[in-house]
């Protein structure tokens, strides 16, 4: 199917001003292919930019993007496909004044991700990462200053939907320096090799860069403990190749790696070693979580009825993480209230809290089954 049908259902409920209102300042694309392979297709390159420009913002007008969803040509060359790599802000519509960026198909290094609007405010708690972090930025203002004290390593561990990405978004945008995301899962290639040289190719990009940070998420998806790794091959081989960047032995200097994870008990040894610090992310406490509520409220396209007691939300929602929030509280409130109709009332949180215990609780019993 088409990505403008697919994708302006999913965001119908926009009106049509509001979606005009919120037009998309970039998109990124990589091109993709056509949906079938033939030998009669031409494999075409974007020659001039400016004249692909005016042509995308043409054919493309009206149509909400999201990163990772595709989009077809219909003009230049019939059902080429787009990948949608970036878009600012995520969701908005193509306009007359959207930029756009193409990748370079046979680039396979990964490119610094525009600055994002996330600030250290928006991520609630977290206090100790949020002092590293300000470290960082010292760090990333005068590397020179630090010689062989700079802070090279540190990981970011703790339960999932805590804010570990969210932070390191925050400090991409809090700093001029370009931050080199990568997921850990992206470079397990199809072919033995691609991962280690992915790898040191970023390192080589960062370098460049200079000062600069590389960001790693997901890195159990890597670096588990030897023995899992053995399962794949090429996975030895990246965390080697890991292991000889995080060492520094060609120096790199002004190059900080920021790793993720939530599997910190299973990360490899050697890996794990690797980080001078390792900054722990917990669950928010219930101040915290209705900081999170708060914040995240003040975003709802639809008011609120009066019955709606935030602090009582906060204190009946232990345990969960700040994305638990947002995804299985809030979002889950909000569409019930839109399908009906109607302001977010105390029922629609109340049910929201009954279907994330239920599914809770189911997931318990599965995880029970099987471990
Ligand atoms: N401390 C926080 N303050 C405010 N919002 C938060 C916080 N933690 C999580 N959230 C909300 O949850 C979403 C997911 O958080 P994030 O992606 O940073 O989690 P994560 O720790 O990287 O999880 P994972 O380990 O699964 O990758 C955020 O976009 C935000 O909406
Ligand atoms: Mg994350």
């Amino acid at each position: 199917m088409r990505s403008v049908q697919r994708v302006s259902k999913k965001n119908s409920v926009k009106t049509q001003k509001e979606r005009v209102e919120s037009g998309a300042l970039l998109v990124s694309l990589k091109p993709a292919g056509y949906p079938l392979r033939s030998s009669l297709h031409e494999y075409p390159e974007v020659f001039e930019n400016n004249v692909f420009e005016f042509y995308a913002r043409e054919q493309w007008n009206g149509v909400v993007v999201q990163s990772g969803e595709y989009l077809f040509d219909r003009r230049m060359f019939p059902d080429f496909a787009f990948k949608v790599v970036n878009v600012m802000p995520e969701g908005s519509v193509i306009g007359q004044s959207t930029v756009f960026l193409i990748e370079d198909v046979n680039n396979e290094e990964v490119l610094p991700e525009p600055s994002n609007n996330v600030t250290f405010d928006d991520v609630i708690g977290q206090d100790g990462a949020k002092h590293k972090c300000k470290l960082i930025m010292k760090f990333l203002d005068d590397p020179e200053q630090f010689g062989k004290w700079a802070p090279r390593n540190v990981l970011f561990y703790g339960p999932s939907g805590t804010g570990k990405t969210m932070l390191a978004k925050a400090l991409a945008s809090a700093t001029d320096v370009p931050i080199l995301p990568i997921k850990a899962t992206q470079l397990i290639g199809e072919f033995v090799g691609d991962g280690a040289r992915q790898l040191h190719q970023l390192y080589d990009r960062a370098e460049e860069l200079q000062p600069c940070i590389i960001f790693i998420d997901e890195l159990d998806a890597i670096a588990l403990d030897r023995r899992f790794q053995e399962l794949r091959g090429d996975v030895v081989e990246i965390v080697n190749s890991l292991l000889t960047e995080m060492d520094g032995i060609e120096a790199r200097e002004g190059v900080c790696t920021i790793a993720a994870t939530n599997r910190i008990e299973s990360l490899d040894p050697a890996v794990r070693s690797r980080f001078e610090e390792e900054i722990d992310f917990i669950l928010p406490d219930s101040k915290e979580r209705l900081a999170i509520l708060e914040s995240n409220i003040a975003t709802f396209p639809v008011e609120l009825e009066e019955d709606v007691n935030l602090k009582t939300l906060a204190e009946k929602t232990e345990k969960f993480s700040g994305r638990d929030l947002v995804e299985k509280i809030l979002k889950s409130a909000l569409h019930a209230a839109i399908l009906e109709d109607s302001l977010v009332g105390n029922k629609h949180f109340e049910e929201a809290l009954k279907r994330t215990a239920a599914s809770s609780l189911f997931k318990n019993s599965d995880e029970g089954m099987f471990t």
